[in-house]
C-alpha cells in the first residue's frame, strides 16, 4: 500500500485530468491547485520537495544529468525519505567525469539509477547517415540529434509517473526566467513538473553541496557550470553566461534539447 493524497491506498489517480486538481494534501500541504498558482510566490526548496514526494509517491521521480543542482535534489530527497527515485538520459555521448560521479551517488546514497537509452536502430541511423556530428550543422540537425538521444527517451522515462523533478534554475537562462516551483507540463501529457531550485542562485546551491558534502562533477570544478553531452559542452571564462558552454555555436534563444518546453511552445 502506498500513502497518497487521498491517504492510504490511493494510486491511480490522473493528475493530468481537471478532477485531479482539487486533492487536499497532508502536512506542509496545500491543495495542488494553490501549488500550481503562479501568484502564491516561492517556498522553500526543502517545502516543495517534501510536499511533491508526500502527494506523489511512488508514481514520481527526478531527472538527473547529475549536474550540481541534481545531486543537491538527490541528497535533498534522501533527507526526507529513503527510496530515492532517479532516472537519467544516458545519451551514449556525456562526459567520463558524469558517469564517474553518477558511482559515487550510487555508493553513497545506496540507490540504484535508472538509466534510459536511445533507441538502438535511431542512433545507428543518425551514425549513418548524418555523421558523428552532425548537430554542429544546424539547430534542425542538432535538435534531431537531442530528439532521438534524449526527447524520445525521456517520453518512456516519464511514462507511468504523475510528477517529475527537475534541477531547473530561472538565473540558468533567459528561457527559463518565468519558471514556477510547480508547473504542469504540457509537452507530457500536462503532468506535473516539480522545480524545487527555481529560485536558487548559484551560490546557494553550492553552499548547499559544502554544508552537506555531496559529491559533484569534477567537471564544475574546471570551468564548467553547465553539464550535458561532451561534444556539445565545453568550459565558459569569467563573466560569461552559465549556459554560454553548452551548444556555444547558437544562439541563446535556441538553447533547450526539447527536455523543457515552455507552456507557449509545447502548447
Ligand atoms: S538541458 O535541457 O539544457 O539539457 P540542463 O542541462 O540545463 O537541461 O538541465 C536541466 C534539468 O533537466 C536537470 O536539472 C535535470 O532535471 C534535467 N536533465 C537534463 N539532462 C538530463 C539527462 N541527461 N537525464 C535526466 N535529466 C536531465
Ligand atoms: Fe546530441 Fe549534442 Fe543533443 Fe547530446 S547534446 S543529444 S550529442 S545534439
Amino acid at each position: 500500500m502506498t500513502e497518497t493524497a487521498e491517504g492510504k491506498g490511493g494510486e491511480g489517480r490522473s493528475v493530468g485530468a481537471p478532477g485531479g486538481t482539487a486533492r487536499r494534501l497532508p502536512g506542509e500541504a496545500g491543495s495542488l491547485q494553490e501549488w500550481l498558482e503562479a501568484d502564491r510566490g516561492d517556498r522553500p526548496a526543502e517545502e516543495v520537495l517534501g510536499w511533491a514526494i508526500q502527494a506523489f509517491r511512488p508514481r514520481i521521480a527526478l531527472a538527473s544529468s547529475f549536474g550540481v543542482e541534481d545531486v543537491v535534489l538527490i541528497d535533498m530527497w534522501s533527507r526526507r525519505q529513503g527510496d530515492v527515485r532517479v532516472f537519467s538520459l544516458d545519451t551514449g555521448r556525456l562526459p567520463e567525469e558524469t558517469y564517474e560521479v553518477m558511482d559515487r551517488i550510487r555508493e553513497r546514497y545506496g540507490i540504484a539509477i535508472a538509466t534510459y537509452f536511445p533507441e538502438t536502430a535511431a542512433v545507428e541511423a543518425l551514425e549513418r547517415e548524418r555523421g558523428f556530428y552532425s548537430f554542429r550543422r544546424s539547430v534542425e540537425e542538432r535538435k534531431h540529434c537531442c530528439g532521438i538521444r534524449k526527447v524520445v527517451p525521456l517520453g518512456r522515462a516519464l511514462a507511468g509517473l504523475d510528477a517529475w523533478v527537475t534541477g531547473l534554475r530561472r538565473e540558468q537562462a533567459e528561457t527559463r526566467s518565468a519558471l514556477t516551483q510547480v508547473e504542469r507540463d504540457p509537452a507530457h501529457g500536462g503532468m506535473i513538473k516539480v522545480n524545487p531550485l527555481a529560485d536558487w542562485s548559484t551560490e546557494q546551491v553550492w553552499q548547499y553541496v559544502r554544508a552537506h558534502d555531496v559529491p559533484y562533477n569534477r567537471l564544475h570544478d574546471r570551468g564548467y557550470p553547465s553539464i550535458g553531452c561532451a561534444p556539445c559542452t565545453r568550459a565558459i571564462l569569467p563573466g560569461e553566461d552559465l549556459r554560454a558552454g553548452r551548444w556555444w555555436w547558437e544562439r541563446p534563444q535556441t538553447k533547450e534539447c526539447g527536455l523543457h518546453l515552455t507552456p507557449r511552445e509545447g502548447a
